[in-house]
C-alpha cells in the first residue's frame, strides 16, 4: 500500500480539535480529499464530546485552546473507556522539548509542529492508524487465545474426571467382585449345608471341619476385600480435596512438618532411612495445615515406598526458605532410586502407579497436587535422575488464597 492511500472498507474518522479557522479549513480539505472522514472542533469541551459520540479512529489536537488545553483534554480522554486507547496526534507551534514531553506524559502518540507539511500529516496519521489497527488485531488474538486456553483446561477437566471416573470404577471392581464371588460360593455351601440339615441326613465331622474352615477363608476374605475398598473410598474422598472442612490459621512452618514426621516415625523406624529437617524456626503461614501435612506425608511415605525402595540406607531432606514476594520453597528430597523420564510425564496423573497390584492406587501424587494448585494456591514442580533420587519443589504463598 502506498502510504498515504487509505485501504478498503469504512473510511477511517479523523476529530480535528483547533481553534484556528484556517487550519480546520485546510485539513478539513485534506482529509476530506483523501477519503477520511473528519469531525472538527474548536476548543477542547466539544472536542471531548465529539470524542465520546464520534467515537474517532484517530485524534488530531492542538496544544493551545481556549478553555482547557490541549494536553489536559487528551488525559480525559485516556480515561473514558470508548476513547481510552485512541491515538491523540499533538499540532502545535510551541517548539519547547518539555511541552513534548508533557505530551507523551499526558498520553499522545505523536507530535506534529505547525506550520507542517500535509504529506508528513498524512503519513503520521497513516502510521498511528495502523498501529491502532495492529494493536486491535493483537488485542483480539489475545483474547481468543485466553478463550481457547480456558476452554483447554475446562477439556482437560473434564477428560481427567471421566478418567477419574473410569478409574474408580475399574479399581473398586476387584474388591468388589472378589468379595460377591467368595460371598456368593459361601452361599452356596450354606444353603447345601441347611438343606442337609432340613433333610435329616447325618452330618459328618469332616464335612461340618470343611464348612467352617472355608467360612473362615471367606470371612477373611471377605473382610480384607471389603477394607481395600473402604481405603479405596477414603482416597477417593480426597481427590475432591474438601475445601470446605479444612481448617486455615497462621501456624509455624517448622512445627507442622516435624508433627507430620512424627506421626511418620513409626514407619520411618522400621526402615534404615533417616528423615532431616531444616527449615527456619520463625517461617509463619497463613494457610491450611491439615491439607499441608498431608502434602508431606504423602511425599515422604513415595520417597519410603518408591525412591529408597530395595536399598540398605537413604536420607530424605525436607529444607524450605523464603522467596521473594511473600512465598516459600519448600523441597523434600531423597537420595534413591530416581523416577525414569518416561514415568515422570505422569506421576502427577490419577491412578498412575508402578507399584500396581502391591498397594499403591496412583492416586498420591494426584492429590498431592490438588491441595497444593487449589488449596493452597502454589505449585509444585519435581526434578529426578535415575540412580540419584528426587526432588519435589513446592512453591507455596506465604498467605493462602481465600476459598
Ligand atoms: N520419591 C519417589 N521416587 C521414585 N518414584 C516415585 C517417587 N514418588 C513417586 N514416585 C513414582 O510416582 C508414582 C505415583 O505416585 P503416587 O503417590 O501418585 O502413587 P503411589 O504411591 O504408587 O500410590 P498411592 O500413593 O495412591 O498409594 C509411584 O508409583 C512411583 O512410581
Ligand atoms: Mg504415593
Amino acid at each position: 500500500m502506498v502510504p498515504n492511500e487509505l485501504p478498503a472498507g469504512i473510511p477511517p474518522t479523523v476529530l480535528v480539535v483547533d481553534d484556528s479557522p484556517t487550519f480546520l479549513t485546510a485539513l478539513l480539505d485534506h482529509l476530506a480529499s483523501r477519503g477520511f472522514l473528519v469531525l472538527i472542533a474548536r476548543n477542547a469541551e466539544e472536542g471531548l464530546m465529539r470524542a465520546e459520540f464520534g467515537l474517532p479512529d484517530l485524534i488530531l489536537m492542538d496544544v493551545v485552546l481556549p478553555g482547557i488545553d490541549g494536553f489536559e483534554a487528551c488525559r480525559r480522554l485516556k480515561c473514558v473507556e470508548g476513547t481510552r486507547d485512541t491515538p491523540v496526534i499533538f499540532m502545535t507551534s510551541l517548539t519547547d522539548p518539555r511541552q513534548k514531553i508533557i505530551g507523551f506524559d499526558a498520553g499522545g502518540v505523536d507530535y506534529i509542529t505547525k506550520p507542517f507539511q500535509i504529506e508528513e500529516v498524512m503519513a503520521r496519521i497513516h502510521t498511528h492508524l495502523a498501529l491502532r489497527k495492529a494493536n486491535r488485531e493483537l488485542q483480539q488474538m489475545c483474547e481468543q487465545l485466553n478463550r481457547a486456553k480456558a476452554e483447554l483446561v475446562q477439556n482437560e477437566k473434564l477428560a481427567a474426571l471421566g478418567a477419574l471416573v473410569a478409574g474408580i470404577s475399574h479399581e473398586l471392581n476387584t474388591p468388589i467382585g472378589n468379595g460377591l464371588m467368595i460371598a456368593s460360593a459361601f452361599e452356596d455351601q450354606t444353603k447345601e449345608m441347611r438343606g442337609q440339615f432340613a433333610r435329616g441326613e447325618p452330618m459328618r465331622r469332616s464335612s461340618l471341619d470343611a464348612y467352617l474352615n472355608n467360612a473362615s477363608t471367606a470371612t477373611e476374605v471377605l473382610v480384607r476385600n471389603l477394607h481395600r475398598a473402604a481405603d479405596l473410598v477414603t482416597n477417593f474422598k480426597q481427590v475432591a480435596v474438601d475445601q470446605t472442612s479444612a481448617q486455615r490459621r497462621t501456624f509455624l512452618l517448622a512445627e507442622v512438618v516435624a508433627g507430620n514426621i512424627l506421626t511418620l516415625l513409626p514407619t520411618i523406624r522400621r526402615t534404615p532411612y533417616q528423615v532431616l529437617q531444616d527449615i527456619p524456626p520463625s517461617l509463619m503461614m497463613d494457610s491450611y495445615p491439615g491439607p499441608l501435612g498431608q502434602v508431606i506425608t504423602n511425599l515422604v511415605t513415595n520417597a519410603i515406598i518408591h525412591g529408597l525402595d530395595g536399598r540398605d540406607s537413604g536420607t530424605i531432606t525436607i529444607n524450605s526458605g523464603l522467596e521473594v514476594d511473600d512465598g516459600v520453597i519448600m523441597t523434600i528430597a531423597d537420595d534413591g532410586n530416581g523416577i525414569t523420564p518416561d514415568n515422570l510425564l505422569h506421576i502427577f496423573e490419577p491412578f498412575f502407579t508402578t507399584k500396581l497390584g502391591v498397594g499403591g492406587s496412583g492416586l498420591g501424587l494426584h492429590i498431592v497436587h490438588n491441595i497444593v494448585s487449589d488449596m493452597l494456591g502454589g505449585r509444585i514442580e519435581v526434578r529426578s535422575t535415575p540412580g540419584k533420587g528426587t526432588v519435589f519443589t513446592l512453591y507455596l504463598p506465604l498467605t493462602a488464597p481465600k476459598h
